[in-house]
């Protein structure tokens, strides 16, 4: 039976595998391809090992693929048969030339959109899924219809999931944003788009705009939300000077309505591939249009969570008798948040680098993220090991750092870590998620985020 529309997705990571997914599972009548230049990648999601881990998406993958989701490196072959591209390629920040470590490096947004241009036969849909910089529809635009050899229209539909609970955000989005071109043929094209998603998503959920703000408003809400996390640290550390506790002040100013509860999680820092790259870009862009006073005030955001990842290490020193040479230190957690094996921009990455220029030696443990963790640490080996067992990789260690929240370090044994563990032993919670008084009681010496330390000292 022929399938009503060919769905392409160009960029099978993080955001095009679990977005396309959830398209090919509530839209059966649709053919969903999704191709990537990375061959490994692409035999991984053909195989019963997925590339990433994400609760939910094994499910949701293995049953569309016997259906109507195909993954794929035909990416040729897959623009000639698309009617509607997604582009989820990866827009790191450019650490190269002009906006060297601050603007977005689009080279391979305009190797795609080439591509495309190159290969089309028959008008199409091209959507940006990738953040980007405000106006780069505008450039895709310029590339694409230089020779009017077919028709397209760009539209911008901005993703908003958040890994580990990716399958849930895709399922229930708290609002989808359609950014087009307010002409006939712009709005014919957003229309489209729309119908995809009413198959499962209220349509008061989706939300349309002209494609300049689509652009920007994704950009905008991951420097907001970064921003929470930035206030929330910064006042994190006014609290360990001031005996107050930070998960009271978050609680007291949260419940109001205005402000709200989430995202005031004082922590060891923010990480993960978005919200640094978006902020940087943000700053760039500002930067760009002279708008300086603009830029300075969301690199701060950036700044201070620089400053939490290093007080972080200067705490650990501290407490530690200004020392760490020769200490063992274990790291429960290396992904850049719970329930992901993804380590990008992981405060992990940074600590157990210091950790490393001070001379500790390092145990890392994950559930999820010992591959990541090798890799992002390959130039560090002779001074980190890593060990999958949290109890073994404790064994011996002057300290423990808390650094991902997982549910399992909520539940360990710390009474048998902290027999085998040297003393005194210490226990620094990046997170906030123990029992501090608890560990206080079995022996530990506790510094946790925000809140006045528990010692025997
Ligand atoms: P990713 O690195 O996991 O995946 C990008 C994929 O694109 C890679 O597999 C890469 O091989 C492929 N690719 C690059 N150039 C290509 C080309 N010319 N042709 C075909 N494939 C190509 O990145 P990601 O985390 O999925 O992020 C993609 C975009 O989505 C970024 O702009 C990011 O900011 C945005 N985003 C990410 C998240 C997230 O949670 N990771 C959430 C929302 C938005
Ligand atoms: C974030 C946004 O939440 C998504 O909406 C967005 O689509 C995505 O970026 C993106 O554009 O890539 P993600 O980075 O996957 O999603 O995860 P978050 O839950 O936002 O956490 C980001 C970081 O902030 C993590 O390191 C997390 O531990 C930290 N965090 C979060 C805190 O330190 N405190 C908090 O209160 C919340």
């Amino acid at each position: 039976m022929p399938f009503d529309k060919n769905i392409l997705c160009i960029g099978a990571g993080y955001v095009g595998g679990p977005t396309m997914a959830m398209i090919a599972h509530k839209c059966p009548k649709y053919k969903v391809t999704v191709v990537d230049i990375n061959p490994v990648k692409i035999a991984a999601w053909n195989s019963d090992t997925l590339p990433i881990f994400e609760p939910g998406l094994d499910e949701i993958v293995k049953k569309s693929r016997k259906k109507n989701l195909v993954f794929s490196t035909e990416i040729e072959q897959g623009i000639k048969e698309a009617d509607i591209i997604f582009v989820s390629v990866n827009t790191p920040t450019k650490m190269f030339g002009v906006g060297n470590g601050m603007a977005a490096d689009l080279q391979y947004w305009e190797k795609t959109a080439r591509q495309i241009l190159e290969c089309a036969e028959s008008p199409k849909i091209i959507i940006e899924k990738s953040t980007l910089p405000v106006k780069t529809a505008q450039a895709m635009e310029r590339i694409l219809t230089f020779n009017n050899k077919v028709h397209f229209d760009v539209l911008s539909n901005p993703e908003f999931m958040a890994e580990g609970t990716a399958i849930n955000d895709l399922e229930y989005p708290g609002r989808v944003l359609i950014g087009s071109h307010q002409t006939p043929d712009g709005l014919k094209a957003r229309d489209e788009l729309v119908d995809i998603y009413t198959n499962w998503v209220p349509r008061e959920k989706i939300i349309t705009s002209g494609i300049w703000s689509s652009e920007l408003s994704k950009l905008v809400s991951n420097a907001f939300l970064a921003q929470r996390i930035s206030s929330i640290n910064a006042i994190s550390a006014l609290c360990e000077k001031t005996e107050s506790d930070v998960m009271e002040v978050a609680k007291a100013v949260g419940m109001d309505h205005r402000i709200g509860s989430q995202f005031l999680n004082a922590s060891v820092g923010f990480g993960g591939s978005c919200f640094k790259k978006d902020i940087l870009n943000l700053v760039y862009l500002c930067r760009h249009y002279g708008l300086y006073e603009v830029a300075d005030y969301w690199e701060g955001v950036v700044k201070i969570n620089e400053y939490q990842k290093e007080r972080f290490v200067m705490n650990m020193s501290n407490a530690m008798f200004n020392t760490l040479a020769g200490k063992k230190i274990c790291l429960f957690g290396f992904a850049f948040k719970a329930n992901t094996g993804d380590t990008r921009e992981s405060p992990a990455i940074f600590i157990s680098k210091r950790l490393v220029e001070e001379k500790a030696e390092v145990v890392i443990t994950d559930p999820k993220a010992l591959d990541n963790a090798k890799k992002d640490l390959k130039d560090q080996d002779d001074k980190v090991s890593y060990v999958e067992d949290p109890f073994a990789a404790a064994s011996g260690c002057h300290a423990i750092a808390i650094l991902t929240e997982w549910d399992l370090y909520k539940t360990l044994d710390f009474h048998k870590i902290y027999s085998s563990m040297t003393k005194p032993a210490f226990l620094f919670d990046g997170r906030n998620i123990l029992d501090h008084q608890m560990l206080f009681e079995i022996g530990f010496n506790v510094y946790p985020v925000g809140k006045p330390a528990l010692t025997h000292f």
